[in-house]
């Protein structure tokens, strides 16, 4: 039997906006079926880090690797392609398209083009089932034939989490799924997680301590770009480190959970 390579693996990986520094020597793996959170106070480089690893931006040093395979040169889509998917943002969606729609347009994307048309055929069902599955899945089936515009904001995030997952991702990495969004749908967004094959790898940004309580079995905790801390979530909970960095940008965390 051999071993798996990381679902995920992230190598060194830097980078500067002009002089802020917002990823320094971030290393980074996830096992298949790995569930990790990601926390660090405002302007840590949560999201910049889930822009360099999907490939929206250029690192200036470091390496990432999908199973194995060196995807740094590989563009966002290529990198979609070997099943790294990041959640789609709710700015992203279409607004005077329907639910079904964007689900089928994620699970188009996902089955590419044929120009066979009895493979064609077969396809349209698997994504019927697909659309039909998701939907049932996160609660969408009451709105499914509704344009994104006209439901609520918690269910466009769910709209988006269905997206991600009718692309059948093996490393699925969440910026912040539930910000926003009122309990029940962040119990399905979750619940949704639960329910995943348990070997795809999920890295999830999250605030709330309870959701991530919740979800992971690690915790990496950033500050000014650069990992402070891993470890599980009871003790992130308690470890000084921890604290320091949260400390170091009080002010801006208490203005944000204030609010
Ligand atoms: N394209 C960009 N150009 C210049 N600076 C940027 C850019 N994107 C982000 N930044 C800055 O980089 C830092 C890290 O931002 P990032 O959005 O990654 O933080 P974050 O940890 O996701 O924060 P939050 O918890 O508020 O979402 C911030 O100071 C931000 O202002
Ligand atoms: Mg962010």
């Amino acid at each position: 039997m051999t071993a798996h390579p990381p679902a995920l693996s992230v190598r060194g990986l830097n980078r500067a906006f002009g002089g802020l520094v917002v990823a320094a020597d971030i290393d980074v793996e996830l096992a298949r079926g790995d569930r990790v959170a990601l926390i660090g106070p405002n302007g840590a480089g949560k999201t910049t880090f889930v822009n360099l690893v999907s490939g929206v931006l250029k690192p200036s040093a470091g390496r990432i690797l999908i199973d194995g395979e060196d995807v740094t040169a590989r563009s966002d889509v290529e990198r979609a392609r070997r099943g790294l998917v990041r959640s789609f943002q709710v700015s992203r969606l279409f607004h005077d398209l329907t639910v079904r729609e964007h689900i089928e347009l994620a699970a188009l994307q996902r089955l590419g083009r044929t120009d066979r048309l009895f493979a064609a055929i077969g396809r349209m069902r698997d994504i019927r089932e697909d659309v039909d599955k998701l939907a049932e899945d996160l609660g969408l089936v009451d709105v499914i034939d509704r344009r994104v515009e006209t439901i609520a904001y918690g269910q466009q995030r769910l709209v988006d989490i269905a997206m991600s997952l009718a692309l059948r991702p093996k490393v699925l990495l969440l910026d912040e799924p539930a910000a926003g969004v009122p309990r029940p749908e962040s119990e399905r967004i979750l619940a949704a997680i639960d329910r995943l094959p348990a070997d795809i790898a999920v890295l999830m940004i999250e605030h709330d301590m309870d959701l991530v309580f919740r979800f992971a079995a690690r915790v990496v905790v950033l500050a000014a770009g650069r990992v402070v801390f891993t470890g599980t979530p009871a003790e992130t909970a308690t470890d000084a480190r921890v604290r320091a960095a949260y400390l170091g940008s009080y002010g801006q965390e208490g203005a944000r959970h204030a609010g």
